[in-house]
């Protein structure tokens, strides 16, 4: 995690960086994280809404502006991560109180081996939302794999048609998704890194940086790699960083998707604290973190979670938890 973090001190508000550049130790130490799961609502059921099977693979960001962006996986005809899909969105402009209906930002039609999600870059600079996802990722009856991304550039009310980002990065070395993760870090060289986990070695959760130099537009191939000091299996689901503490959410349970879970660090990953929070105890899968880093005292003391929750099964349902930091007892 070095990387994420160190960029991440680049990126904070002016605030934080230089409360972090001149206190670390004050900051790390003065923290205790009590976390409380303060409300929690299901934005997506799968199977009671029109063309959509299952819902699976969430995604959440806050844009530049502050609005709350989530995304799923809308698979029309079938469980399977092979088949035809939307993409669903969902947007709030009040920090996940209220959501607005989903739309369907892509549609891939009746591809027999559709669009799968993905990450999601927020570009701080010009303010547009990046969603990258990938197309017949399975080569099901169809070739080759192709990584694509819409982009909105008016805080998520309209997006892009779908731009083919395999042109410049090829059609074998980078698909991120199912379940990437992801932080945007832009440096102080204007660049953004994306760290994705990588599709390909999902089972030695190794993760790949890329780096663009023109807010997104471009993902030059030249500057991807593999960052194997990035594997861990503690930090293959969720991750977020907020003022020198890194969060984690996994299903915590070696055998079976369940369990979900929120863990911390204060020592940038290498440990995590004792304490943890159960988000919720039965079936769960993927997790995405968000938070907002505006400085305001609400925003410090809250982070949001986006994850697959089910009765029976993970992909019942997609819930977001509005998580209290410092609300428990
Ligand atoms: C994307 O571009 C690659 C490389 O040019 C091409 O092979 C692939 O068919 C394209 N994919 C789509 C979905 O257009
Ligand atoms: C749930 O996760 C916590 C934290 O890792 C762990 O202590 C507990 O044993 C787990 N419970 C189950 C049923 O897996």
């Amino acid at each position: 995690m070095a990387l994420a973090l160190e960029s991440n001190l680049k990126t904070g508000s002016v605030l934080a960086t230089v409360l972090s550049l001149l206190l670390p130790a004050v900051i790390v130490c003065s923290v205790t994280i009590k976390p409380l799961l303060f409300e929690e609502q299901l934005l997506w059921v799968s199977g009671v809404e029109g063309e959509v099977n299952t819902y699976r693979i969430p995604l959440v960001t806050f844009t530049p502006a502050g609005s709350l962006l989530a995304f799923a996986e809308g698979r029309k005809s079938s469980s399977g991560d092979v088949g035809a899909k939307f993409i669903a969105m969902r947007r709030s402009t009040d920090k996940g109180s209220t959501w607005s209906p989903t739309s369907f930002i892509v549609d891939d039609g009746l591809d027999q081996d559709g669009l799968n999600l993905g990450s999601v870059v927020v570009d701080q600079e010009v303010g547009s939302v990046i969603l990258i996802y990938t197309s017949c990722f399975h080569l099901y009856n169809c070739q080759p794999a192709s990584t694509l991304m819409v982009e909105s550039k008016d805080d998520g009310l309209s997006w892009s048609s779908p731009r083919n980002l395999s042109v410049q990065l090829g059609v074998k070395n980078f698909a991120p998704g199912p379940g990437s993760g992801i932080q945007p870090f832009e440096m102080t060289d204007g660049s953004i890194i994306i760290n994705v986990r990588n599709q390909n070695n999902y089972h030695c959760r190794c993760r790949v940086v890329v780096r663009s130099w023109d807010g997104g537009m471009s993902l030059p191939i030249d500057d991807l790699y593999f960052d194997y000091e990035l594997v861990d299996p503690v930090v293959a689901a969720g991750a977020f960083q907020k003022e020198g503490i890194l969060f984690f959410t996994n299903p915590s349970n070696a055998q079976q998707r369940i369990n979900l879970t929120l863990r911390w660090s204060v020592t940038d990953g290498n440990s995590w604290e004792k304490e943890a929070l159960q988000i919720w105890p039965g079936p769960s899968g993927y997790s995405c973190i968000t938070s907002l880093d505006s400085g305001s005292a609400d925003d410090r003391r809250h982070i949001f979670v986006i994850y697959e929750k089910g009765q029976k099964d993970y992909d019942e349902t997609v819930s977001f938890a509005k998580i209290h930091l410092y609300g428990g007892r």
